[in-house]
């Protein structure tokens, strides 16, 4: 059943391009053409709240800029777990997107139910075909991941991003801040990602590369994970899959807030991998590994093909295919999948059941 991978993890990540590939085709029928998503009026709403926890979360901060670069609708993300407990400001005007892709998080559920009880509208993102969440939202995005058996989760993240830029090209359209010119010019974008990710994994022995830089690191007790922009939160989830697998303890950071503290952590042994690919913030980004290199940090990163300038701040470099910057986060964290999946792998443990977690989180 693993398909002849050595763990459901490694099949899953290699796995990504036909999800997000079936999570286009699977909800093509209400973005194109005269196409509705039944359950929620798109124009019902003034602001979003999106909640989730662990990696579905992370999806949710990179939701947020598609969300509101395409249609200029404020949008806060929550922790499930706080947002219940934080007395929301929320109302009929408000859009409650919960992302989860069990459908079962207890407190992804809790934070729906308070919310619907106040009057939102809700909406769930969810791989699971008639989860409780399914059962309880308005309206339903389903993933098409198919199952996703490794605890630590790959293939729903990246195919929760491909919805979330679907949902937030529906809304575009809908609430007419994106012109049918420009959805048809992401949606072909979007329509490449999955070629490129298949570039990425099945090309130029990148496995190999990636595992290269893990054996060099899988000693490390520390690691930190930056990036900015879109980028940022990959950052993050680079970081929580290293840590619940390898338990290695690892930060993701915005890059630019290092020198408000965090830098003081980086000597000749910290392992740093930078999230570097091409957008309006590569420069910044740039000199953010030129503060790390010059306090000795071991630069890992990941840029594009035919990068000099960060490329020769680095140790190991990754490179992956070139995408829209938007797109980017789709692509950035498979070699940091594989990256924390190798380390685990090295280290011996059972990279699928790791310790002390639960495939699915039933209890608060
Ligand atoms: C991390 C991981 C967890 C889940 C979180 C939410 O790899 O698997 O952080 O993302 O428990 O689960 P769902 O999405 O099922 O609500």
């Amino acid at each position: 059943e693993k398909a002849g991978y050595k763990h459901f993890m490694l099949k899953e990540i290699f796995e990504q391009p036909r999800s997000i590939a079936d999570t286009i085709s699977g909800n093509m029928s209400w973005l194109k053409g005269d196409g509705k998503l039944e359950g929620v009026d798109p124009k019902s709403f003034d602001r979003i709240q999106i909640i989730a926890c662990g990696t579905s979360y992370h999806a949710g901060l990179i939701g947020k800029f598609y969300i509101e670069n395409l249609t200029r609708i404020q949008v806060e993300v929550d922790y499930a777990s706080e947002y219940r407990y934080r007395n929301p400001i929320v109302n009929e005007k408000t859009l409650v997107i919960a992302i989860t892709q069990s459908g079962e998080t207890a407190d992804t559920l809790a934070a729906m139910k308070l919310a619907k009880e106040k009057g939102a509208k809700t909406l769930a993102i969810c791989n699971v075909i008639g989860s409780t969440i399914t059962r309880e939202a308005d309206t339903t995005i389903y993933t098409y991941a198919g199952p996703e058996i490794s605890v630590a989760s790959t293939k729903a993240f990246t195919t929760q991003l491909t919805a979330l830029f679907i949902l937030a090209l529906y809304l575009g359209k809908e609430r007419k801040t994106l012109s049918s010119e420009k959805l048809e010019a992401y949606f072909k974008l979007l329509m490449e990602v999955p070629s490129k990710m298949e570039e990425f994994l099945n090309t130029e022995r990148k496995e190999e590369i990636v595992k290269k830089i893990a054996l060099e690191f899988y000693k490390a007790s520390d690691a930190l994970y930056l990036g900015r922009y879109v980028n940022y939160p990959i950052a993050l989830e680079g970081a929580l899959k290293l840590k619940e697998i390898s338990y290695i303890h690892a930060e993701g950071y915005p890059a630019g807030e290092m020198k408000h503290g965090p830098i003081a952590l980086i000597d000749e042994t910290m392992p740093v991998i930078v999230v570097a690919t091409k957008s309006k913030v590569y420069e910044k980004v740039l000199s953010n590994v030129e503060e790390v290199k010059a306090r000795k940090g071991r630069v890992v990163s990941i840029v594009n093909k035919g990068d000099k300038a960060v490329k020769q701040l680095s140790e190991f470099s990754i490179e992956v295919p070139e995408v829209n910057e938007f797109l980017s986060p789709i692509i950035n964290v498979v070699p940091l999948q594989l990256f924390a999946y190798y380390i685990a792998d090295f280290l011996g443990y059972d990279v699928d059941q790791p310790r002390n977690l639960a495939k699915s989180v039933t209890v608060e």
